[in-house]
């Protein structure tokens, strides 16, 4: 998507779509003068309430110039960035099913919003245009288009896509917008990468293709990017991951990113994300009902790729290591079963009570090396850990853990910021006594309840002496079912949360 930033009035400017967004205040006092201005009818009044996302399309006869289709954008209160998150996407969704390529969107009103969002310009344009570049993402790359007969070749000849974003009526806030959005083109895009990943099936991404995914960002971005073979994985004695990949006909990666700034780092932040690319279960194997939503399982690596390639392009004045140890987890012949008993790089034993507990197998590896061999001053890890923490707090909110108490309400703010939410639960010891083995130092599987928490209480015992780290239980937010149609699918979830953490630290 190209962007353009410009003084220009939006109204004059010759796009597909014309959005005007207006907040449900602005839209008693001076909704009847707006669409006056527009030469258009009172009546679309009554039809639009402006609440937050609501759109009415109406049109207009622009025989002095600009657009003939607007759409009138409910802002609502205007109070909080989300009401700005869900109107942008809403247009976007609306803009590509109705195929139009170029899309102005009139700020006009920005000073205004800023006041009421108590946030600045620059802010606001970078959460509208993260709002367009989500609500506009489709995932289509594997639909070859081969049955679509019936589809009008209008239709076929017109973009599916937003191809142009056009930011107009800047006036003399045109500088602040262009750095808010451009950093919104950084952020947006680099989530819908992360999507792109997660809506890869078992069949098209191998733990080596999403390997080679990290290169690409790599390229895009400017960081390096080094895989570890199977060779390389087993002289390290990453036992956890080999573990997992026992049963797998594709060998594991494991890859290491590294984003260092031009000038000093201010910290050096470590990334851990889990990569599991199908998860069957193994031999502890999954009831078929749904297992295919576990391509996504993944979604903690792509969050990490994502976060490293938005960081590159934005700058940040820190060190970001990226660490993805990656698999599938497959039943087999040579598959890890249940009651075997693994040693971790950590030199930690584990029993491994239930296969299908994978991912903190190889968790505790990438946490061990990151440890070891960056000394970073910060550890996160994300993962689609659980699916009791999907019973916990349901889809849209992620489970998180800390160690640091500082750190955990920075990763609060930061979560309130970029409209991903998180919800904090305890790392109580009383916890650990259900990952207790009697032949093993501990067991991948806790006694009932609380699966959440025994998983991270798990994962501690890998990050024991590291006094910032942080555990981010992404399983209900990574991945929405299907039926939500273009809404559907990966969501990219963390990419925003963690860049916004990463820029508070800059
Ligand atoms: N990948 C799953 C967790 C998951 C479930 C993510 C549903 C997204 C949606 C994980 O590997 C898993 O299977 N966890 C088990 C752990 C149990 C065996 C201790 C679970 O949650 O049932
Ligand atoms: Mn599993
Ligand atoms: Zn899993």
């Amino acid at each position: 998507m190209k962007l353009t930033v410009t003084p220009k009035p939006a109204s004059s400017i010759e796009a597909d779509l014309l959005a005007l967004p207006v907040g449900r205040k602005e839209l008693k006092k001076e909704g009847a003068a707006l669409l006056e201005g527009l030469g258009l009818e009172g009546i679309a009044l009554s039809d639009f309430k402006g609440s937050a996302g609501e759109l009415t399309i109406v049109y207009r006869n622009s025989a002095g110039g600009g657009s003939k289709r607007i759409a009138l954008l409910g802002l609502g209160e205007g109070k909080s960035t989300e009401d700005y998150r869900k109107a942008a996407e809403a247009l976007a969704r609306q803009a590509v099913e109705l195929h139009c390529g170029v899309v102005a969107f009139d700020c006009s009103g920005l000073e205004d919003w800023a006041k009421h969002a108590k946030r600045s310009a620059e802010s606001l344009a970078e959460v509208v245009v993260e709002g367009i570049l989500f609500g506009a993402y489709r995932f289509d790359r594997l639909k070859s288009g081969k049955l679509d007969k019936e589809k009008k070749k209008e239709e076929k000849d017109t973009p599916k896509t937003i191809v142009e974003l056009v930011l107009g009526g800047c006036g003399e806030l045109a500088g602040a917008v262009e750095k808010g959005a451009h950093a919104g083109m950084a952020v947006g895009t680099c989530q819908n990468v992360s999507r792109d990943l997660v809506n890869l099936p078992g069949n098209h991404l191998s733990a080596e293709a999403l390997a080679d995914a990290a290169r690409e960002a790599g390229k895009r971005g400017g960081f390096d990017v080094q895989v570890f073979d199977r060779e390389k994985i087993a002289a390290l004695g990453m036992g956890g991951l080999l573990a997992v990949n026992k049963g797998s006909e594709e060998p594991p990666t494991f890859t290491i990113m590294d984003y260092r700034p031009k000038g000093k780092a201010k910290k050096t932040v470590a990334l851990v994300g889990k990569g599991v690319t199908f998860d069957s279960g193994g031999i502890s194997i999954k009831p078929s009902a749904n297992m295919d939503e576990m391509k996504s399982d993944m979604a903690g690596a792509a969050c990490v790729i994502g976060v490293l390639e938005a960081v590159s392009k934005l700058g940040l004045p820190l060190r970001i290591v990226g660490l993805v140890p990656a698999t599938d987890n497959m039943p087999s012949g040579s598959a890890l079963k249940p009651g075997d008993i693994i040693t971790t790089m950590s030199g930690i034993t584990v029993e491994v009570g239930n296969t299908d507990a994978e991912g903190r197998l190889i968790l505790a590896d990438a946490l061990t090396y990151a440890k070891r061999e960056y000394d970073p001053d910060v550890i996160i890890d994300l993962a689609t850990l659980t699916g009791a923490c999907i019973v916990a707090l349901g889809m849209k909110v992620a489970g998180m853990f800390s160690t640091d108490d500082t750190l955990a309400e920075e990763i609060i703010k930061a979560s309130q910021a970029a409209g991903e939410k998180v919800w904090r639960l305890p790392l109580w010891d009383e916890y650990a006594e259900q990952i207790k083995s009697d032949v093993a130092d501990v067991s991948n599987t806790g006694s009932k309840g609380a699966g959440t928490i025994t998983a991270a209480k798990f994962l501690q015992n890998f990050v024991e002496g590291h006094e910032h780290w942080a555990h981010i239980d992404i399983a209900g937010p990574a991945f929405a079912a299907k039926g939500g149609g273009a809404s559907s699918g990966g969501t990219g979830f963390g990419v925003r949360l963690i860049v916004e953490l990463l820029k508070a630290w800059s």
